[in-house]
């Protein structure tokens, strides 16, 4: 069995069978006689892909020095899967990723690719790697970006290893993402902004930020601001229950107010959901603001560079270790390695307790 006692493991599966992805002493033996049998890594290939986040680029100096330091070439790819399709393909060497440890957005550029969902892309992809005789990659992205890559393991047998890269933090199989925290900390200094002329006007505020379909980066910013309500789309928004609240707030003195809305909420959008809210109460003076970008932009927090370090470095010793077609993610201080199948079908709920607290706090 599996040390977490979820699964048992057998001896015959290339990778743990249980998404905890514990290895028994077994199954490390297992992996060192199957890395001896294993076609020999010599380059390495490095990309991101899917949007940017701020840590990206820590993340390639660190797999990229680790892979030298290792004993292998390594080679940026550029713009994601559409570089790998169009061959554009570069050696990285240690001084090409000095002094970008503190830079936001990726020095290897990055793209969402519909041409890499087709047979054909993969196919012109593969034969790009082989011109450079890379036999490993590591993908640093999201959701899309391990959507790719599992196909990809399928079609053809190359160690693949990810890194989770998105400010949404809506990976499953780690507890933070490289980006997330920057962002976060994006998206209060702008609510701090924000509150100080909501104050001074009498004004209810409704912020709108990223996430997608995930609620991680409202309810974590909302907290950190103190914001009054926080609407995610993991809990249904009644709106004539939101306006209640308002009211309620404003019989207990409360002149001013910021309402976060994660822009996949149930509800609609900041905008609308203001108007709804506003029609119910014509009184009241609201104001919108839609963060949009400014939250992926920007250097890097101290913890965004720590993790993406730390990730980086344990990508190549993965690869090193034998594993592939695995996420690389960070759970309770452990390294964990999770299926890109696992990542991508499972999702990371959000801690709804944190929803209650707020609004107490909020009060
Ligand atoms: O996945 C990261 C993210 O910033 C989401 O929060 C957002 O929905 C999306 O990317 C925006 O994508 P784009 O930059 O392509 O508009």
């Amino acid at each position: 069995m599996c040390p977490c006692a979820l699964v048992p493991l057998c001896p015959c599966a290339p990778v743990p069978l249980c998404p905890c992805a514990h290895l028994s002493v077994f199954f490390n033996t297992f992996e060192l006689l199957n890395s001896h049998f294993m076609k020999r890594i010599e380059n390495i290939g490095v990309f991101t892909s899917g949007g940017d986040s701020p840590g990206m680029n820590a993340a390639i100096r660190a797999v990229v020095r680790t892979g030298i330091w290792e004993g292998f070439d390594m080679y940026g790819i550029y713009r994601g899967y559409e570089g790998m399709i169009d061959g554009q393909i570069e050696p990285l060497y240690s001084h090409s990723v000095s002094n970008i440890i503190q830079r936001g957005g990726t020095i290897l550029k990055t793209a969402r690719s519909k041409r890499f969902m087709t047979p054909e892309g993969r196919q012109q992809a593969f034969g790009n790697l082989e011109k450079h005789k890379i036999n490993a990659l590591v993908a640093i992205g999201g959701n899309g970006t391990f959507t790719g890559a599992a196909e990809f393991t399928k079609e053809y047998e190359i160690p693949f290893i990810g890194l989770p890269g998105t400010i949404d933090n809506d990976l499953y199989g780690t507890d933070y993402t490289i980006g997330f925290d920057t962002a976060i900390n994006n998206v209060i200094e702008a609510a701090d902004k924000i509150r100080d002329t909501a104050t001074s006007h009498d004004r209810l505020f409704f912020i709108q930020v990223m996430g997608r379909d995930s609620g991680y980066i409202a309810l974590w910013s909302g907290v950190a601001c103190g914001a009054e309500f926080i609407l995610v789309p993991e809990t249904k928004t009644y709106i004539d229950n939101l306006t209640r609240l308002v009211k309620h707030d404003i019989r207990k003195n409360k002149t001013s107010g910021i309402v976060i809305v994660a822009e996949g909420d149930d509800a609609g959008n900041a905008e609308s959901i203001a108007a709804q809210v506003k029609e119910r109460m014509p009184e009241l003076e609201t104001r919108v603001t839609i963060l949009g970008h400014i939250q992926r932009g920007g250097s890097p927090s101290a913890w965004d560079r720590m993790l993406a370090s730390i990730l980086g470095y344990a990508s190549i010793k993965a690869l090193k270790e034998g594993q592939q077609g695995v996420m690389v993610g960070l759970i309770n201080k452990q390294i964990v390695y999770t299926p890109f199948e696992e990542a991508i079908k499972n999702r990371k709920g959000i801690i709804l307790d944190l929803l209650e607290m707020s609004r107490v706090l909020a009060l």
